[in-house]
């Protein structure tokens, strides 16, 4: 049913580490203003909430230099990186994590009251701040405390973003890239009445996050399923990177909850934990001088093959020989995890795999967070603003987050965009659709889409490969565009839609991609 028309200052679609950070700041700065958050499960379920590891950022300059983190994402992003941006990011990055401590975030510290530093994989120094192995859910639980009080930000929770509306909407055909190309809000759906709201807005943010979900193997909630890629590649933004697409070395292997695999924080490797094979070979050293701390491309790439070499489906982490009070103590929920699934880490050696975790690309923007379409930005892990290149260094998104938060929040108070008037909105056209008669079709066609990715466009592709997944994928394209045509708009069909653009996106610009860069690794490229 099509439905009801809403009007705000500014919409913010997505309610993780970035959304609420530009809705908070913009809420505290025009008290008089209206922001809408729309999100699509409650305020708590977003990527953010399951980040383990931290924020790395530099706050003891006694020991870390700005200049080392800035090298170190640069090397990460195996010469990708836009240097600008990364100097940015880690130079602004300090000031910001102060703002959100503040605000009533707890990173755990030393006796002595300093920052308890973690270490993860191609750092250089100690530099994240942590809150044990739950420093994303601690994040958004002040996030999500400081939205609340605010009486101008409006909360859709179970609310789902379906289009973007622009020009193409008024009739006009918008059918590429086009340089006047404007935003004027969103098509939301209300996942309870089932009804399609109409959100006119001054400027709109993306802050969707990512698309873990487009592979069956993730790291990522059921709500990441490239839903502001997927809106932002149809308006005709530009999108880019999509090719390299993160795996996280370590998803405990066998364990999926809720969609997800169970993450073993990277951190675990930064206390000490040693990747081994099943004859208890620490194999890493044979790949990287930095062993078990190698970049995630890296370590991801080695247990690949370690795992087609020997026909196994896992390698091993060993904590054994770490302090088991300690390790506890720094990881509970990792360590409460494994031993709900019959794992004590201190005894037995973890079995773990790699699975899809972290999109570097995304919808372009420029260092204001600004897309290529007017009034519309992007910030977290929707956005490719540059910072990562072909692969994105350890607890750099959280910073990212923030920065591209803040900086989305400048750039609007600015410009104010918010100033001008409104037009009234055409209405979501639904006439002529009708309920699915099968839901069996859609289901089928996510899981199908989610094997494919999984099989041909994995940690390592190859022409052939990629060749056969975009075949598949034309075939899957059509039924489901058909059925967005003639049915009812539903999440899961919603859902399935954006899956199936994001996982276009990926096979297309991984074909484009002429050069093994990152966590990009085609075997037609040796
Ligand atoms: C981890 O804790 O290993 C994940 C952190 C990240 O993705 O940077």
């Amino acid at each position: 049913m099509s439905g009801s028309a809403l009007d705000t200052d500014i919409l913010v679609i997505g309610s993780g580490i970035s959304g609420l950070n530009a809705a908070v700041k913009s809420a505290l700065a025009y008290p008089d203003r209206t922001i809408t958050v729309v999100t699509k499960n409650t305020l708590l379920e977003s990527n953010t909430a399951y980040a383990q590891g931290g924020i790395a950022v530099v706050t003891d300059l006694n020991h870390d230099t700005y200049e080392k983190h800035i090298e170190d994402t640069l090397v990460a992003g195996d010469g990708l990186s836009d240097r600008k941006i990364v100097e940015m990011v880690v130079t602004e990055g300090p000031k910001l994590v102060k703002e959100m401590v503040m605000m009533g975030v707890e990173f755990d510290r030393e006796q002595s009251g300093e920052y308890q530093l973690g270490m993860e994989g191609a750092h250089s120094e100690r530099r994240i701040l942590h809150h044990q192995d739950t420093t994303g859910f601690e994040i958004q639980r002040v996030l999500v405390q400081q939205a609340r009080k605010l009486p101008n930000i409006r909360l859709l929770e179970h609310h789902l973003a379906i289009d973007l509306i622009t020009q193409h909407h008024f009739g006009e055909k918008v059918t590429r890239y086009r340089e006047d190309t404007r935003c004027f809000g969103a098509y939301v759906l209300d996942l309870k009445t089932r009804e399609i709201k109409t959100i006119s807005a001054g400027a709109t943010l993306l802050a969707s996050g990512g698309v873990g979900q487009v592979y069956e193997m993730t790291t990522n909630p059921i709500v990441a399923t490239g839903d502001g890629v997927a809106m932002a590649y149809r308006a005709k933004a530009w999108v880019r990177d999509m090719q390299f697409v993160q795996f996280h070395p370590t998803a405990l292997y066998g364990v999926k909850q809720a969609g997800r695999a169970f993450l073993i924080s990277e951190a675990v490797r930064g206390f000490g934990g040693i990747l081994r094979t099943g004859d208890e070979e620490p194999f890493m050293d044979r790949y990287d001088e930095r062993g078990s701390l190698a970049s995630r491309d890296i370590v991801a790439r080695a247990i690949d093959t370690e795992m087609k070499a020997r026909g196994t489906d896992h390698v091993w982490l060993d904590c054994r020989s770490l302090d088991p009070t300690e390790l506890a103590t720094r990881f509970p929920m990792i360590v409460s995890t494994c031993r709900k699934h019959g794992i004590n880490p201190t005894e037995q050696m973890i079995p773990v795999a790699p699975a899809a975790h972290y999109l570097c690309g995304g919808v372009e923007t420029d260092e204001w967070g600004r897309t290529s379409i007017d009034r519309l930005y992007a910030c977290g892990e929707v956005a490719r603003t540059g910072l990562h290149g072909a692969n994105r260094l350890a607890s750099n998104s959280l910073l990212e987050g923030i920065v591209f938060a803040d900086r989305c929040f400048q750039h609007l108070k600015e410009h104010e965009p918010f100033r001008e008037p409104r037009e009234s909105l055409p209405a979501w056209r639904s006439e002529g659709t009708t309920q699915p008669k099968e839901w069996v079709l859609i289901s089928e066609n996510r899981q199908e889409v989610q094997r494919l990715m999984n099989t041909y466009i994995g940690i390592v592709r190859s022409n052939e490969r990629m060749n056969r997944a975009l075949q598949r994928m034309k075939v899957i394209y059509e039924e489901s565009e058909d059925l967005f045509r003639h049915t009812t708009v539903s999440p899961q069909l919603a859902e399935l839609r954006n899956l199936i653009n994001v996982a276009y996106l990926i096979i297309r610009q991984s074909m484009e991609q002429k050069e093994n860069r990152g966590t990009f690794y085609n075997l037609d490229l040796e």
